[in-house]
């Protein structure tokens, strides 16, 4: 992985430092995630959409004030889904008009604060949240910019539980049926409410062109129909994310300049087609920018070698910093990083400190055999979906996320401690 690499005595180092003074300084795990990389795929993404796309980070990936700043200057748009993304997103001073809000079940209070603040669009995710917007703003004496967001019937070939375009999910108003035309019609009507796109999200961790290509072409024959019907042709379309990155070397991802070009041309070549003028384009990668700027580190803390079976190699971490292995089945790789070793390679486990099997961290990796307690893991590609994930599981206690730039390291969202936890009891 880019960020980290190895110096002559085979010690990992990050951004200049040496991964031991690391975990000396900040403790373990820590997520260390390299600012420098994070912003360049800020760039790439703008860069490869250009000036006539916006690029929506999706905070969900990993949100905290530092990230917002950075895709301040960076120029990006932010799509938050909850009351507390909105909050972290407004108090670190991301304008509101970049921010898009989202989510299936936003409640009154989301919503009022949204249209209070002057969010740049609400995606609207049902027929009774069309309503409840509408009355909002109008209450509010507004009329906000909202999407429609769609289920385009495709299969993104990804795990269950993070595809969403399919028929059988909770989210987005179905093109099938008519659906989706019925919901344009009831938002045109409504005085509270500019409609200015329609939105498709089809899933997360895709690395087929294919299904984000059915996705557009479906969302341009939507406004092909809006156009005939009403005579509107509405000015925008976002695609959403989901661009799959690699965990381990089996995945090969794509770039976003190749997503912008099959993208940027669908949609130019269905637009001419139908005679339409070509929409203002916007994306919303959150995996693809984060996750790989980051790694997890962990210390070794027992090992037990199960004959003829595998290591158990356990950490002082797990599923409560990283759920995606136990929720997803998701891979990740794993490297020795506190010094070298010539000893075998021996099939292990690593393994986190809570109290259930399920609580792996890697199910399958090759470690050194003479891996001891006291070493020094690295999880690679942790950035995304791992800190924003976490919980206190056992009342463990939330790593910190650190960023390292110029040779120099920073906490940009501190570890928790017992007081923490402890603060929230009553009584
Ligand atoms: N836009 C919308 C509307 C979304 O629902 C999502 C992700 C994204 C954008 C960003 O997708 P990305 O580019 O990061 O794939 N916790 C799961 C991933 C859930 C994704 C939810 N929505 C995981 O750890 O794999």
């Amino acid at each position: 992985s880019r960020t980290v690499r190895r110096n002559a005595d085979g010690v990992a180092t990050v951004g200049g430092l040496d991964v031991t003074a690391l975990a000396e300084e900040f403790g373990t795990p820590a997520y260390f995630l390299d600012e420098d990389d994070f912003r360049a795929r800020c760039r790439a993404w703008k860069d490869a959409f250009g000036a006539d796309a916006d690029v929506f980070y999706a905070g969900k990936a990993f949100l905290s004030r530092a990230i917002v700043r950075w895709l301040n200057e960076e120029g990006l748009h932010l799509d938050v889904c909850s009351g507390g993304e909105l909050a972290t997103a407004l108090a670190a001073g991301m304008p509101a008009e970049r921010i898009a809000l989202h989510g299936n079940n936003k409640s009154t209070e989301e919503i009022t604060r949204a249209v209070e603040a002057g969010v740049g669009r609400i995606v609207l995710d049902s027929f009774q949240e069309i309503v409840r917007v509408a009355h909002i703003a109008e209450r509010l004496g507004r009329r906000q910019r909202v999407q429609i967001r769609v289920t385009v019937g495709v299969e993104a070939h990804t795990h269950e539980f993070i595809a969403t375009a399919h028929e059988d999910q909770k989210f987005g108003i179905a093109l099938a049926g008519g659906q989706a035309a019925e919901a344009v019609r009831h938002a045109l009507k409504l005085d509270g409410l500019e409609l200015i796109g329609i939105h498709s999200h089809i899933g997360s961790q895709i690395f087929d062109m294919a299904g984000f290509e059915v996705s557009a072409r479906r969302v341009v024959q939507l406004l092909t129909e809006v156009r005939d019907e009403h005579g509107v042709e509405l000015p925008e379309i976002d695609l959403g994310g989901g661009l799959g990155i690699a965990y381990t070397s089996d995945d090969d991802p794509r770039e976003p300049h190749e997503i912008a070009a099959a993208l940027g041309d669908i949609v130019r070549r269905e637009c001419a087609a139908a005679g339409l003028a070509v929409p203002r384009l916007s994306v919303e990668p959150g995996r693809a920018i984060v996750g790989p700027t980051a790694f997890t580190l962990y210390e070794v803390g027992t090992v037990k070698e199960l004959e003829g079976l595998r290591t158990y190699v356990s950490v002082d971490g797990g599923m409560s910093d990283n759920i995606r292995t136990a929720l997803y089945d998701a891979e990740y790789s794993v490297a020795l990083v506190s010094r070298t070793s010539d000893a075998e390679p021996m099939l292990s486990r690593v393994v986190g400190k809570h109290c259930e099997s399920g609580d792996i961290v890697v199910r399958d990796a090759f470690l050194p055999a003479d891996v001891a307690p006291g070493d020094l893991l690295a999880v690679p590609a942790t950035g995304a979906y791992c800190r924003s994930m976490a919980s206190n599981y056992n009342h463990s206690l939330r790593p910190p996320v650190v960023a390292v730039r110029d040779g120099a390291a920073r906490v940009i969202v501190r570890r928790e401690t017992e007081e923490d936890l402890l603060r929230l009891d009553v009584g």
